[in-house]
């Protein structure tokens, strides 16, 4: 065998040369002043840009649904957590006495809101009654308009009235209302509060006035602004952070959520509809998930059900995805399964899905809808098959729901898992089974460090072309590790993701969908960080990552444009991604370029194939400081600032701020 022997001398020359050659490249280059060349093929038009490739990922988690989205301000609004008293506390002002006593009508049969609450004044002093804490404080603000609405009976003689009044901490009054004329019949009673200051924390008092016994069920003070201004409407300020990213669907409603801790507690869809008081509460499933972030009045009243997420879903034109139980409890918590026969139950709520969102109004299902106020159909297309599962097991329920649903509803694509990794044995596994399956949309999550984001942007580069497409269902940049309660929404992980996106970007023939995950957090009430979008109970902003999503999404253009980095088709090379589109409509090549170094590049464009350019302009995304994150006091810190483009011909330079993502539009002459 032959071996090679150090030659000392060449060593030496080798070395010298090396020097040499870094003197040489040093002086003649500072590397930040050579130029890179980005060539747009224009005269290579590639695929169609889905319309979903940039949506958006709903899950009640951090509050998301009540206390969020859903703008009730009362907790435990009927009386029916577990702990029939929770977020409420007796109020005796004045010397006044009495009890608060809970009934529970169970025993008289399966009755979705069970509890209500007698409210016994033996010495009325200035009222007895209590007092709800809302959901880490009642939100109200100066000037705006508050329905109060209670079921009461007088169960005792007949009390004067309920005072009802929004207070701050120091119990000073922000607003009041009174109802009155009670008698033995439960009836619905309502009016109007006007705040008369603004307070995110406040406490919701009611106080019946005078002797006797008042019964109440249903305490509700919701606000009169909602969106589209419905009644039982959802908050205006999230919805237009939503509308304002153009998403191209909504998946709902989550997330481990969909599969709950025990499959007693998984998300079960037609207890979310009809009258909203009729819908059944249950707990939610974050909490108790996390030992660092309980939760204990965590619970699912169902006031934002399945008839509101397809609103909101056409509200905000994106297509609704509804995720469907398939007959498997979390596997990180009790794994329960439903055998394979009895998997039809759960089959049928799908087929019966189908119906309330798309059948017509004279169907069983399509009844419903309309009844609840929406004659046409919602034009469902697409329902995933559970969330984040994995094993056999999964593919022996999946095989079974895409049997029966490809047969009755071919028109239905079907979204699959692949696992809560986007690596390993699991994940190998049921992309091999689902491949052989043929099935449609594969789900993959990633939730990974921000230079895992960096380094995968080649990810979908070589994946088959043919077979099923990809859904990037769940991912998120994490600061720190993944469930870590010390994650932050900084500029670091957004940039990451920029860069990771524009690979989906060009890979948009097999990644058809892609989210964010998860959506919201409410900032005193949150289980999982990062989340795309922060709230209190007035205020919201949307973090980088958030106007990252935003930039993708609101440029995402008609058609892929192939583009070259330094005449290679490679992406990510020495910190410059790239990404491009064409807007046929619009006439304008859309140009996505992340920088990821801390020193600005000059980039040298060759947008091939166009005559001339009109103009154009630039959508800068950018921070020096890696660590910089928004907040409720400066939502707008890290967001894109709009320039002109000064471009005359198809051949610019451009130079791209350090760290930052970077969005062209040139009107193109072809
Ligand atoms: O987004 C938070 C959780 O992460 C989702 O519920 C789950 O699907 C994933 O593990």
């Amino acid at each position: 065998m032959r071996t090679f022997r150090a030659d000392r001398g060449f060593s030496s020359r080798l070395l010298t040369l090396v020097c040499l050659c870094a003197l040489v490249c040093a002086q003649a280059a500072p590397a930040a002043a050579r130029a890179r060349s980005v060539t747009v093929q224009l005269d290579r038009p590639g695929a169609a840009v889905p319309r979903t490739l940039f949506g958006l990922f709903f899950e009640d988690i951090n509050f998301a649904a009540d206390g969020g989205l859903y703008p009730e301000r009362v907790k435990n609004r009927s009386f029916e957590f577990p702990e029939p008293l929770m977020g409420w506390k007796q109020l005796a002002p004045g010397g006044s006495k009495g009890t608060l006593q809970i009934y529970d009508l169970s025993t008289e049969g399966d009755v979705p809101n069970s509890h209500y609450l007698r409210i016994k004044v033996d010495e009325p002093g200035q009222g007895f009654g209590l007092s709800n804490e809302g959901f880490r404080g009642v939100g109200v603000e100066k000037g705006k308009e508050y329905n109060f609405s209670v079921m009461a009976r007088a169960a005792a003689g007949v009390p004067a009235a309920l005072r009802v009044e929004v207070v701050d901490a120091q119990g000073h009054s922000l607003g009041q209302a009174k109802v009155s004329g009670f008698t033995p019949q439960w009836k619905k009673y309502s009016a109007t509060l006007r705040a008369t200051g603004t307070e995110s924390k406040a406490r919701l008092n009611l106080l019946v006035d005078g002797a006797g016994a008042l019964d109440v069920d249903l305490v509700s003070l919701f606000p009169k602004e909602t969106w589209a201004n419905r009644p039982n409407g959802l908050r205006p300020d999230l919805v237009k952070l939503l509308k304002e990213m153009n998403p191209g669907f909504l998946r709902f409603p989550g997330g481990c959520i969909v599969e709950g801790r025990y499959l007693e507690q998984r998300y079960q869809w037609k207890t979310t509809v009809g009258a909203p008081e009729e819908r059944k509460l249950i707990v939610n499933r974050w909490n108790t998930e996390f030992r660092h972030r309980l939760t204990p009045d965590y619970y699912q009243s169902f006031g934002l059900g399945y008839y509101e997420y397809f609103q909101l879903s056409e509200d905000i034109g994106a297509e609704p995805l509804p995720i469907m139980n398939c007959g498997m409890a979390c596997q990180f918590n009790s794994g329960e399964l439903a055998p394979l026969e009895d998997i039809n139950h759960y089959i049928q709520d799908a087929l019966d899905l189908v119906e309330f969102a798309n059948g017509p109004a004279a169907s069983k299902w399509g009844r419903v809808r309309a009844q609840m106020g929406h004659p046409a159909p919602f034009r469902l297309k697409m329902i995933g098959v559970g969330n984040e599962q994995w094993g056999p097991q999964y593919i022996e329920r999946y095989k079974a729901f895409a049997k029966v649903l490809k047969a009755k509803h071919p028109e239905i694509t079907l979204v699959s898992a692949a696992g809560p990794f986007p690596e390993g044995k699991e994940f190998d596994f049921l992309w091999g089974q689902l491949r052989q399956l043929n099935a449609e949309l594969v789900d993959e999550h990633y939730y990974k460090p921000p230079q895992w984001f960096r380094e995968n942007v080649g990810r979908y580069d070589e994946y088959p072309r043919v077979g099923p497409k990809v859904f990037a269902g769940e991912y998120a940049a994490q600061s720190v590790g993944i469930a870590s309660p010390d994650n932050k929404n900084n500029w670091e992980c957004a940039l990451s993701e920029a860069a990771f996106v524009t690979g989906l970007e060009r890979n948009a023939d097999v990644v058809r969908m892609s989210s964010y995950a998860p959506l919201f957090g409410h900032v005193d009430a949150w289980q999982w960080t990062p989340n795309l979008i922060w709230f209190d109970n007035l205020r919201s902003y949307g973090t980088p990552d958030y106007y990252v999503q935003k930039l993708f999404s609101t440029n995402k253009g008609t058609r892929l444009l192939p583009v070259l980095l330094d005449g290679s088709p490679k992406n990510g090379r020495e910190g410059l991604y790239a990404s491009a589109s064409l807007d046929e409509p619009a006439g304008e090549v859309i140009l996505k370029l992340v920088n990821t170094d801390s020193a600005q590049k000059e980039v040298s464009i060759n947008l091939a194939g166009a005559t001339g350019v009109r103009g154009g302009r630039a959508l800068v995304l950018s921070s020096t400081d890696l660590k910089a994150e928004n907040s409720l006091d400066e939502p707008t810190r890290v967001s894109p600032v709009e320039k002109q483009l000064s471009a005359a011909s198809g051949d610019f330079t451009y130079t791209l701020a350090p760290d930052s993502l970077t969005v062209l539009r040139v009107k193109t002459l072809r």
